[in-house]
């Protein structure tokens, strides 16, 4: 069992607050990932969590039991490292079969552990190699295995799959998800990954600036983003600024684009006349026979798709998806696009303007 709770937990640096008033909850067994900028706190959080930062106010609890002063030493956390942290003067089968061996499981459950989770991020083979031997993705995969070695009910990893490549970035994440979900262990798993968060993660939680600012399922947190930011920074969505012009009695709502046109969409809280605007991710964009007059300005090959931007009517970069089997529009082509009524949100136009309000810092 490890549940984990953080209440008002703030982490200062001299008068910069890292992390501010984190209220969260982490069940027993689940798997969460922490999107969100660069520098928005993500690692300041996990190090909190995992006891190698005593958070400047607030409370970490696991199980219940106030774990704020403990050290990482202490506590039952296996943790990968955003900068790897393996020992240096051991080899790759002593590094992961450490935890077992200081535990005192015994030599012989430690050599098993260790081959068993070498074996998993198909390393066996580098086993008697030093870390300074290794390329960088080889030392990431060995420290997966060895804090998944620790056989801790708790792992921390902070973006461990980012030197791998695509191949085994996506092979090893299934494999770490279908490990962790067959010991009932909770993870906490920091990742710039979009992809990886949404396949691996029970919930998802977006951080900003210090502060938590959505939290969802992987579903939720792209088909209903709770904010703007929310929108633009999970997935790919283009945004228009626009004036709720109707409110049917259902809440369903017609925006006005800049430049005149009508666009339906679905259910808002705001009200006729609000400054909003509108979201539509691009592959629920659409060229039709009549619509948003736009012009293709590019066309970028993206493996599966085309990825098709054009300048729409309203000044606005307006994109869209074109399968890789169908027939792609050239540079200059003059497009109509109507969107996917179901899958547009309308949110309250920010007083700070859009711009602001997806800023990155
Ligand atoms: N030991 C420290 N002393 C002073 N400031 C720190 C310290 N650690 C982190 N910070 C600051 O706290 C902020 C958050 O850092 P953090 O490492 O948590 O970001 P992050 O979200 O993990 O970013 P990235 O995605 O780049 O890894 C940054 O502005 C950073 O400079
Ligand atoms: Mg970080």
């Amino acid at each position: 069992m490890s549940k984990i709770e953080l209440r008002d937990v703030t982490m200062s640096f001299g008068d910069f607050k890292a992390v501010e008033n984190i209220d969260l909850e982490i069940e027993d067994g689940e798997y969460i990932t922490v999107l969100g900028p660069s520098g928005c706190g993500k690692t300041t959080l996990i190090k909190v969590i995992s006891g190698i930062w005593k958070p400047t106010r607030g409370k970490v609890f696991v199980d219940g039991e106030d774990v704020t002063d403990v050290p990482l030493e202490d506590r039952d956390t296996g943790y990968v490292f955003q900068n790897i942290a393996l020992f240096p003067n051991m080899d790759i089968f002593d590094n992961v079969g450490y935890s077992p061996r200081v535990k005192d499981r015994g030599r012989e459950e430690a050599v098993e552990v260790s081959r068993g989770y070498l074996e998993l991020v198909r390393m066996l083979d580098k086993s008697g190699m030093l870390p300074g031997e290794l390329s960088g993705g080889e030392q990431q995969k060995t420290a997966i295995a060895r804090a998944l070695a620790s056989g801790s009910g708790i792992l921390l990893l902070d973006e461990p799959l980012s030197a791998l490549d695509a191949r085994v970035r996506v092979e090893l994440r299934y494999e770490i998800r279908r490990l962790v979900k067959e010991l009932g262990i909770t993870v906490v798993h920091v990742t710039h990954d979009q992809e990886e968060a949404m396949s691996v993660s029970d919930r998802i939680i977006l951080m900003r600036a210090g502060t938590i600012h959505a939290i969802g399922t992987p579903l939720e947190m792209y088909r209903e983003p709770a904010s703007i930011f929310a929108a633009y920074f999970i997935g790919e969505t283009n945004l228009l600024e626009c004036t709720v012009v109707e409110k049917s009695k259902t809440g369903k709502t017609t925006v006005r684009l800049r430049g005149g046109r009508n666009v339906k969409a679905m259910r808002s809280q705001l009200k006729e006349g609000d400054a909003a605007v509108i979201s539509v991710r691009p592959e629920h964009v659409y060229p039709a026979k009549a619509g948003l007059k736009a012009k293709v300005e590019n066309v970028v090959f993206m493996g599966t798709y085309w990825r098709v931007r054009t300048v729409s009517e309203t000044r606005d970069y307006v994109d869209y998806n074109v399968s890789s089997s169908d027939k792609v529009p050239n540079v200059g082509d003059k497009v109509n696009l109507v969107f996917n009524k179901k899958a547009t949100r309308v949110f309250k136009r920010p007083e700070i303007g859009l711009t602001e309000a997806i800023k990155l810092e």
